[in-house]
């Protein structure tokens, strides 16, 4: 016999969220979602959840299973019990809780719309369809795939602490139309992903891929609107400065130049940014944590460069 463990949440009847267990045998091949309508038509016909076609692609049912974020009709119930029968099951984070498993999607449509998520053409529509090539679709493949299930979007790290970031799910899309051979914006497309709340405020933590049911892997399409950000010359942002100065310490010492980095990355000419660095510095010296002034390169430096000259060409 298995415990599920769900949080509920009424607001007309108690204002603040509590857990209710319910007991289920779980039947062979059964996935998560099978068990929840078990409970639902079963055991009680008040739990509120979202789901549609039961196949892992309409993206509805995703809630959090034991801490972290799945799509319930893709998983089977018994691979997700822990050491003592149970599977806790909450709603979806970085959304607000509307009942029981179902959350408020408002922000996550709000930051797909910001993104622009339709093509931009270059050129007037032809009397048939724009074409492209197989390698030009490869590019825009996987973001394609996204089902808005708003897995990775419960899971961000970053959005925990940052309403504002755009989060993975839109910048994922965004990299379906940076990517696009037919679209006619993409300097300024990656101009507007590269201010704050874009590309440069994701913290890299990968957890996106982990959660994402699909090959859209977040992370991966945020790389790639990166690259091409850089590609395309835009570099006057902190992201963009950051990871220029890293790269070039590397290439000049084989290890990072940990007190130029910080400035490189503020800008020489951006004087707040770079008054800003001072408690900072000042905390570190304290804490002894202060890199030597005088900056070495590693004894292998020879071959790093020699990699970097083969990456370049
Ligand atoms: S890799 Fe970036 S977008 Fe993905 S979960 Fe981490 S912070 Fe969020
Ligand atoms: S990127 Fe993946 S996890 Fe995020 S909404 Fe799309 S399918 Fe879901
Ligand atoms: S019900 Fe459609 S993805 Fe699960």
């Amino acid at each position: 016999m298995a415990t599920f463990r769900i949080k509920r949440f009424n607001p007309e009847k108690q204002p603040e969220p509590y857990f209710e267990e319910f007991n289920l045998d779980i039947a062979d091949g059964a996935t998560l979602l099978d068990c929840m309508n078990e409970i639902k038509w079963t055991l009680d016909g008040s739990l509120t959840y979202r789901m549609s076609c039961r196949s892992a692609i309409c993206g509805s049912c995703a809630v959090k299973a034991n801490g972290h974020a799945l799509l319930a009709c893709q998983r089977q119930g018994e691979h997700l019990l822990d050491n003592d029968d149970t599977i806790t099951l909450e709603p979806l984070g970085n959304m607000k809780p509307i009942k029981d498993l179902v959350v408020d999607f408002t922000p996550f449509w709000d930051k797909i719309n910001k993104v622009k998520p339709y093509l931009e053409p270059k050129d007037e529509a032809p009397a048939k369809e724009r074409h492209q090539s197989q390698e030009e679709f490869r590019i825009i493949d996987d973001a394609s795939t996204c089902i808005m299930c708003g897995a990775c979007y419960s899971d961000c790290n970053t959005l925990e602490v940052d309403d504002n970031f755009l989060g993975p799910a839109a910048l994922a899309k965004a990299q379906r139309f940076v990517g696009d051979s037919r679209d006619s914006k993409t300097l300024q497309r990656v101009q507007d992903l590269s201010e704050p709340g874009g590309i440069w405020d994701c913290t890299h933590c990968g957890e996106c891929v982990e959660r994402c049911p699909k090959p859209a892997r977040p992370f991966d399409r945020i790389k790639e609107i990166m690259t091409v950000a850089l590609e395309n010359g835009v570099h006057n942002n902190n992201g963009a400065r950051h990871a220029l100065s890293f790269t070039n310490s590397v290439k000049r010492s084989g290890n990072l130049n940990e007190n130029r980095i910080p400035v490189e990355s503020m800008g020489f000419f951006n004087i707040p940014g770079l008054l800003s660095l001072i408690p900072i510095g000042l905390r570190m010296l304290l804490k002894g944590k202060v890199p030597p002034v005088i900056h070495h390169s590693i004894d292998e430096v020879d071959d790093v460069k020699r990699i970097f000259k083969e990456l370049d060409q």
